[in-house]
């Protein structure tokens, strides 16, 4: 067998691109599927909120996905069952994002079951708030640990295991740039996952793997449990004049990981709805 010359080699590197631009601007349902048909994804936290909007959109995408959960074995099967109702593939994972050794298994799942790992979204998060004078050391360490820790043992992993052409998201929240009462220590976490990412970008640079955290607004999940005042004022900051569904961040998730998105890559993107 002969070796390609290096002349060879640069001219498939350079028509790789227009290759992904023809079937990206071909972007119907059944191209985007055949795209994605043996592509796998992993969203943490996927069991209810953001992540279950993600695994069902990435699914109907074309992507196989692991479906990862702290406790909720139940709406974690729900998702699952959901995908394969729609011809999809999919499988649940128990795992905590804070244990790295939990974080490797969740990643061993999705290769053993589906072939390797395209797609990471570190979603999993809680949010917890306080005055600073009243905040626990609990709530404290709870919340760095599966916010900051988890998504670094996720984004870790990813880095070791995405293939090339990856993506790899974290999610954000527009509360980092509000600085509200209350809300340090968890906006803390979500500006993080911005200087995570943005470094993440660069280490991988040559694999062509997009690397982002994305801010959402206020959505419609169990995290976002506040009184009802509270939730009409974040409806009018809104331009649309609602809070965003978990498929409105879905959707925005999936328009990165589609062959389309690949060109937005080490930034924080906000997907509010307009939200300030
Ligand atoms: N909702 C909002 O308004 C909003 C706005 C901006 C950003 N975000 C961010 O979006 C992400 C998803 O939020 P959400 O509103 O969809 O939350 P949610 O509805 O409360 O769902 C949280 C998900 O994370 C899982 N989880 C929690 N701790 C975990 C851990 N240690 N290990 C693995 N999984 C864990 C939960 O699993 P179980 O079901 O098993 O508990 C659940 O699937 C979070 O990172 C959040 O900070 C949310």
């Amino acid at each position: 067998m002969t070796t390609p010359s290096r002349r060879t080699l640069l001219a498939m590197a350079a028509a790789a691109p227009a290759v992904v631009a023809a079937n990206a601007s071909a972007q119907t349902p059944a191209a985007l599927a055949a795209l994605t048909s043996n592509r796998a994804a992993i969203v943490t936290g996927s069991s209810r909120g953001i992540g279950a909007a993600t695994a069902r959109r990435l699914a109907r995408d074309g992507y196989a996905v692991t479906v990862n959960y702290l406790t909720n074995a139940e709406l974690a099967s729900a998702v699952v069952r959901d995908i394969e109702a729609a011809g999809g593939r999919a499988i649940a994972r128990q795992g905590d994002v804070a244990d790295p050794a939990a974080v490797r298994a969740l990643f061993d799942a999705c290769e053993d079951t589906f072939g390797g790992v395209d797609v990471v979204v570190s979603n999993a998060g809680i949010m917890n708030t306080a005055p600073m004078g009243q905040f626990t050391d609990e709530a404290f360490d709870r919340m760095m640990s599966t916010n900051l820790k988890g998504s670094f043992n996720v984004l870790r992993e990813a880095a070791r295991r995405t293939r090339d052409g990856g993506r790899i998201i974290a999610l954000s929240s527009t509360s980092m740039t509000q600085k509200r009462p209350t809300h340090g220590p968890y906006a803390a976490t979500k500006s993080a996952q911005e200087m995570l990412c943005g470094s993440l970008a660069k280490e991988v640079a040559g694999r062509r793997i997009s690397v982002n955290a994305l801010a959402p607004g206020p959505t419609n999940t169990d995290l976002f449990r506040v009184p009802p005042a509270l939730r009409q004022q974040a409806a009018e900051a809104t331009p649309y004049g609602r809070i965003g569904e978990p498929e409105d961040v879905a959707d925005s998730i999936a328009a990165l990981c589609a062959p389309d998105g690949q060109w937005i890559n080490g930034q924080l993107v906000f997907a509010n709805g307009g939200f300030f």
